[in-house]
């Protein structure tokens, strides 16, 4: 089973001719067929996190590991990463104007399996992918999230889930923006997925309803740029009633966390 360790890891961004540490020290693991959710506040540092995790070139990691199967991820580049397994849906999916989904799909899933997939097979597998999730077959010939609705991107992250089979996925705030069938859809999606005891599953969230689909094995809160507690699924339901405040003000935080300013 493959395993991603993220250990003690510190990223920082260029802002403004100044360099600020977003992530102070996340530790994490998460194995394949694992399903954990993060919560926390704006600005706490989880697309930085997602992101830190697939190679961005904006974020600069300052300390700390992560590892895939003891594999040094960071040494990676972006679609070494992809290749060994690691997947992330943004928060903002982006535009690739001139490249059609089709096209787009392709050629990643003949990237990270290492040969073209036979187009018989992967058309028919493509079609119901994509019925299953509910889009037109229309979209296949659309460029990549180019005039997408936010749903409709979502969903398309959610089809190159199902048919690039990774070890690792991330999913950074997949349910914002759904209504509630393409929450459903989308949701049903990620559990096809998770069925295969074959991903391990990041799910970055603001919201209990998507894990009222997607049952979360563990839930972690994310403050202040590392994870401040872990649980449960009730976890969840507790930072839906009370907030994130006894997280973010230095109170009672397990993991050693006291809120002193790193060195
Ligand atoms: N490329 C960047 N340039 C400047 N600042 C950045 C950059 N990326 C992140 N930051 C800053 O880092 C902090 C964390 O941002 P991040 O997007 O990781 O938060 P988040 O937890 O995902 O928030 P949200 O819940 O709103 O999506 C914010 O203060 C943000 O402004
Ligand atoms: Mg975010």
């Amino acid at each position: 089973m493959a395993t991603l360790e993220i250990r003690d890891l510190h990223v920082t961004v260029e802002a403004d001719n100044a360099t600020k540490e977003i992530l102070k020290g996340v530790d994490l693991t998460v194995k394949q067929g694992e399903t954990h959710a993060i919560m926390g506040p704006n600005g706490s540092g989880k697309s930085t996190l997602a992101y830190s995790l697939a190679g961005h070139p904006k974020y600069t990691i300052t300390g700390g590991s992560v590892t895939l199967d003891g594999e040094d991820v960071l040494e990676m580049s972006v679609d070494e990463r992809a290749r060994a397994g690691l997947f992330l849906a943004m928060q903002y999916p982006v535009e690739i104007p001139g490249v059609s989904v089709s096209n787009f799909l392709r050629t990643s899933a003949t990237a990270i399996r290492g040969e073209a997939p036979k187009l018989r097979t992967w058309v028919k597998e493509v079609k119901e992918t994509m019925a299953e999730l509910q889009m037109d077959p229309a979209f296949a010939e659309r460029n990549v999230n180019e005039g997408f609705s936010g749903g409709e991107k979502k969903r398309h992250e959610i089809l190159q889930l199902e048919l690039l089979k990774p070890k690792i996925a991330v999913l950074d705030e997949t349910d914002s923006g759904l209504d509630v069938d393409a929450l459903k859809t989308v949701s049903e999606g990620v559990n096809r997925v998770r069925a295969t005891g074959e991903v391990g599953t990041l799910l970055i969230t603001h919201y209990t309803r998507i894990l009222k689909y997607i049952q979360p094995d563990f839930v972690h809160v994310f403050a202040n740029g590392r994870i401040a507690a872990s649980g449960g699924a009730e976890l969840a339901d507790q930072l839906e009633n009370e907030g994130y405040e006894a997280y973010t003000k230095g109170g009672p935080v397990t993991g050693g966390n006291s809120g002193g300013a790193a060195a």
